[in-house]
């Protein structure tokens, strides 16, 4: 049987780790009066890859912007690092929030859209190019440089997003369903991607997606919400080995995790259109 609802254990540090983002009885009403959250509760950890699924509307969007410091808390506490927004900068941390359109510069190249973050914060120059012709190695997309976005395809526009996110190096990574656009072949293969670098660099994650195989694929932990307000539902931890490959998404227990999620998504999804 599955270990669901935060097992005890999971085969990375991630389960001890210090909190690098916390929602403290975290609530939202947007300014119309939509309440997008009730007080939500969640801490993610250290090295940790956790995704957010639920029905549209059930406030994924709310928590991310809300742990990228967009958008501010009606009520409760976001902490990072355990401590407020102001101190990242200086403790040397960064964070970076990649969103479904990779949103790209058209009339810059390759390089001059990923290294925007790094010339925005007056990087020199030959250090800047040097880091972003390193993160677009890291994303596959060497030789590349000098295209432009209308020269490339929808799956490699969106590497040119990961890699301007990556150049920072960031110490967390906000994902917004930025596969979300994509055929499956090409959400795949982006998948396992994404599993090799949060892997080899221990890159907090926060992922968003309506895909119950890809948040399984990828994820230390899934977080299911249920809406109308917007609330954690369950907790899923996904405790297989990694970094995860196509055997682990052929295996029966990815077919069975598959198949808890799918149930837990089916409840909050006749919950909340009363089905
Ligand atoms: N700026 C805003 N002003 C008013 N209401 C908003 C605003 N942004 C979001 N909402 C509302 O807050 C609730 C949560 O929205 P949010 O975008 O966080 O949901 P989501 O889970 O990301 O949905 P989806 O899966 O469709 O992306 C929804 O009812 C939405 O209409
Ligand atoms: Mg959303």
């Amino acid at each position: 049987m599955l270990a669901l609802n935060d097992a005890p254990s999971i085969r990375h540090a991630a389960a001890d780790a210090a909190p690098v983002v916390e929602l403290l009885s975290a609530e939202k009403i947007y300014s119309d009066g939509t309440r997008a959250l009730a007080p939500v509760d969640l801490a993610v950890r250290g090295a940790e890859f956790l995704t957010l699924i639920g029905p549209s509307g059930c406030g994924k969007s709310t928590v991310l912007k809300l742990m990228a410091n967009l958008i501010e808390p009606s009520d409760g506490r976001i902490l990072w690092w355990r401590g407020g927004f102001d101190s990242i900068g200086s403790d040397g941390r960064r964070l970076a929030f990649v969103f479904q359109d990779p949103t790209l510069m058209p009339w810059a190249r390759v390089e001059g859209n990923v290294r925007l973050p790094l010339d925005l914060a007056q990087v020199p120059a030959p250090l800047a190019r040097t880091r972003a012709l390193a993160a677009l190695a890291h994303v596959g997309l060497d030789g590349f440089a000098h295209h432009y976005p209308r020269q490339l395809s929808g799956g490699m526009r969106m590497r040119v997003s990961i890699a301007r996110a990556l150049v920072t190096e960031p110490d967390l990574l906000l994902m917004d369903e930025p596969f979300g656009a994509l055929d499956e072949f090409t959400r795949n293969r982006l998948d396992a991607d994404l599993v090799r670098l949060w892997w080899e660099r221990k890159l907090t994650t926060v992922f968003v997606t309506h895909s119950i195989y890809e948040a399984v694929f990828l994820s230390t932990r899934v977080v299911v919400m249920a809406a109308r307000p917007g609330k954690v539902f369950k907790t899923m931890t996904i405790d297989e080995a990694q970094p995860r490959d196509g055997a682990f998404r052929d295996s029966p227990r990815f077919a069975e995790y598959c198949r808890a999620l799918s149930g837990w998504l089916a409840e909050v999804s006749s919950a909340a259109t009363g089905c």
